[in-house]
């Protein structure tokens, strides 16, 4: 059984990834909607709030664990990876290296929570990988609004962030709500190049999983999903979203 997080429905696009990479497992999709934001938590807090889930998902008999959220990936995966040795944790980043592997010239907007633009897990990729034409965006708010699901807020709030990027070649979406709202970006700054980290994700999921010899004989995938909030519309959400982007 794979668990995988986020702090919501975002991190349908980086399941929605894995699914289609054929892994027949089971998985429990924990969304925290509760926590929502992770992005404005200090480190302390979004710790002990994703330290509490992967304790839930390993009674529950995950051996695997996706962090689908760049934020809890940042600040956690590094300590977890140390109190649970014997747990495979996938944990997704800013695809920044793809914007230097594929389009390094290009001027380049990394769009991320604040928690994950400042962390030092990011800071690191950043540096190694810095094209020197490259913008850093906090979006503060923005995956809140994006986990509401209201198309109007969600694109008054990127008018008002977006509108003097017009220029921009290449868009990291470092949070895995954004590729939900990637043609609300581009009605803003027109055609861009996108990357995000599901790819990256599901392929080192696929590799770290035959490195152990883990493998699903089951004939084909299934998604349990839970929301910390128990709040039934968000189930259907995610089912709609899941749907839609397979
Ligand atoms: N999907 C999370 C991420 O990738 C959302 C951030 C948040 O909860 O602030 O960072």
């Amino acid at each position: 059984m794979i668990g995988v997080i986020d702090s919501g429905v975002g991190g349908v696009s980086v399941l929605r990834e894995i699914i289609k990479r054929g892994i027949n497992a089971k998985f429990i999709y924990y969304s925290d909607s509760v926590n929502n934001p992770y992005g404005d938590k200090s480190d302390i807090e979004v710790y002990s709030i994703v330290k509490k889930i992967v304790e839930y998902l390993l009674n529950m008999g995950c051996i695997t664990i996706v962090i689908a959220c760049n934020t809890a990936s940042a600040i956690c995966v590094k300590r977890l990876r140390i109190e649970y040795p014997d747990i495979l944790f996938i944990a997704i980043e800013p695809a920044y290296k793809m914007v230097y592997d594929y389009n390094r010239e290009g001027k380049t907007l990394v769009m991320a929570t604040e928690g994950t633009i400042k962390s030092e897990k990011f800071l690191a990729l950043y540096n190694k990988y810095n094209n020197h034409k490259t913008i850093l965006l906090p979006c503060k708010g923005l995956a809140e609004l994006i986990e509401e699901g209201n198309e109007d807020k969600i694109n008054q709030y990127l008018v008002n962030k977006l509108n003097k990027y017009k220029d921009i070649d290449n868009v990291v979406l470092g949070c895995t709500h954004y590729p939900l709202i990637k043609n609300n970006i581009k009605n803003i700054i027109g055609e861009v190049k996108f990357f995000d980290g599901s790819l990256g994700v599901s392929w080192e999921l696929i590799r770290q999983l035959k490195k152990r010899g883990i493998t699903f004989d089951n004939k084909s995938y299934s998604v349990e999903f839970i929301d910390s909030s128990g709040d039934i519309s968000k189930k259907m959400r995610f089912r709609n979203l899941l749907n839609n982007i397979l």
